[in-house]
C-alpha cells in the first residue's frame, strides 16, 4: 500500500532507508532515491523500468550544494544558474568522484537542478545527500503532473507520495550543457530559449530526433500516450478519420463540436503558460476516454510553445 502525505519528515525517513518517494517540483513529479547509495538508484531505474543508459538528475536543495558533487566554472552556466535557480533548469556538468556511475550511466556529465517547490526544497535540506530523480512515470509514458497520477502508475513501486498539489510548470526543466564552448539546449523545457538568451546571448538548440539518441534521454518514444496521436491540420484530421471516435487536442479555437468529438482545450484564451500545465493531464485524461484516437494542432513555436510542440513530435505516430 502506498502512502500520500505532505510530511516532509515521514519523506526524509524513507529516503534515509534508501526507498523511494515521489517528490513534487515545479515542472513534474519526480520518482526521488539517495543519489549516492547504488541500490537505491538501482531501485529508481527498476520502479520506472527504465533502460540503466539514460541518466538521472540529481537534485540539491541550492546552488552552493552543486559545488560539492559537480564543477561548475564557465560563466554563461554560473549566469544561469544564480538567475534561475531554483528553477525549471538542469545543467550538464563534469561531475565529481562521489557520483556515483550508475546515476550518469557512466558519464563524465552529471545532471544537475535546484527545483522550485516549497516542500521539496525543506526536504532536500533535511536529508544530507542530492536526490536522484527521474519523471515519476513509467518509462516511456507521460510525466506526472499530480500525486494522483503517481499513485495511479506507480501503485506498490514507491513507499510515498510526497504531494506538493498540482506542478506549476506542468513540462520538464530545460536541459543547459556546452559542447566546444558552445551553450547548448539539449531539452526544451520549462525555461523558454528566450529566457536563457536574454540571460547569456545566443545558443545553439541540440535536440537529437533520432530513435537511438547521442545526448539520452531525447529517445522518440518519451512522452508516448496509449491512444494514437496525429499532429497536423485539425480539419484536415478530422476529415480524414470520420469513421473514428476522436479526441481533438486544441489551442484556443474549438469550433468542432459538430463533429462529436471531445474536445480538449489546450488553453481557451492562447495562454502557453496554461498549455504547459494541461498537456500532460490531458493527454492521461484522453487515454481513459472513450477514443480511437487523438489528433493535435502544432502550437506557436515561441516561449513554452517549443517545449510543447517537441512533446507532441514525440508522443505522436
Ligand atoms: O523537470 C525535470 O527535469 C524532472 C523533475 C523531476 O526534475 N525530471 C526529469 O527527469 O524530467 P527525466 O529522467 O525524466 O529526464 C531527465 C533527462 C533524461 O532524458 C536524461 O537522459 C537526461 O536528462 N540526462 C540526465 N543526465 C544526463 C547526462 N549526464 N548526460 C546527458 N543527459 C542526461
Ligand atoms: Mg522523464
Amino acid at each position: 500500500m502506498i502512502k500520500i502525505g505532505s510530511d516532509i519528515n515521514i519523506a526524509a525517513n524513507f529516503l534515509l532507508q534508501n526507498k523511494l518517494v515521489a517528490i513534487p517540483t515545479e515542472t513534474v513529479y519526480g520518482l526521488a532515491a539517495n543519489a549516492l547509495n547504488d541500490e537505491a538508484v538501482l531501485s529508481v531505474f527498476k520502479a520506472k523500468q527504465r533502460p540503466f543508459f539514460d541518466p538521472l538528475i540529481i537534485h540539491l536543495p541550492s546552488i552552493e550544494q552543486i559545488y560539492n558533487y559537480a564543477f561548475l566554472t564557465d560563466n554563461r552556466l554560473i549566469k544561469l544558474a544564480n538567475t534561475f535557480w531554483p528553477g525549471p533548469l538542469t545543467l550538464l556538468l563534469p561531475k565529481k568522484n562521489n557520483i556515483p556511475n550508475i546515476v550518469t550511466s557512466g558519464l563524465n556529465l552529471v545532471a544537475v537542478r535546484v527545483p522550485n517547490h516549497p516542500l521539496t526544497l525543506k526536504l532536500l535540506s533535511l536529508v544530507n545527500f542530492p536526490l536522484a530523480a527521474p519523471s515519476a512515470n513509467p518509462f516511456g509514458y507521460v510525466s506526472p503532473t499530480s500525486a494522483q497520477h503517481v499513485s495511479n502508475q506507480l501503485k506498490d513501486k514507491v513507499d510515498y507520495i510526497l504531494d506538493g498539489g498540482a506542478c506549476q510548470i506542468g513540462i520538464e526543466s530545460t536541459i543547459v550543457g556546452i559542447e566546444n564552448n558552445t551553450v547548448c539546449i539539449y531539452r526544451l523545457g520549462g525555461l523558454t530559449i528566450e529566457e536563457i538568451e536574454n540571460c547569456i546571448g545566443k545558443v545553439e538548440i541540440r535536440i537529437n530526433n533520432s530513435s537511438n539518441p547521442k545526448v539520452p534521454g531525447q529517445l522518440k518514444s518519451h512522452y508516448a500516450p496509449k491512444k494514437p496521436l496525429f499532429l497536423g491540420d485539425l480539419n484536415e484530421l478530422i476529415k480524414i478519420n470520420s469513421d473514428k471516435k476522436i479526441g481533438i487536442l486544441c489551442f484556443g479555437n474549438e469550433d468542432y463540436k459538430s463533429q462529436k468529438a471531445l474536445i480538449y482545450n489546450l488553453s481557451k484564451t492562447k495562454n502557453l503558460n496554461e498549455a504547459a500545465l494541461n498537456l500532460f493531464k490531458f493527454l492521461r485524461l484522453a487515454d481513459d476516454a472513450k477514443i480511437d484516437i487523438l489528433i493535435c494542432e502544432f502550437l506557436p513555436n515561441i516561449g513554452l510553445g517549443m517545449a510543447i510542440n517537441d512533446r507532441l513530435k514525440r508522443a505522436s505516430h
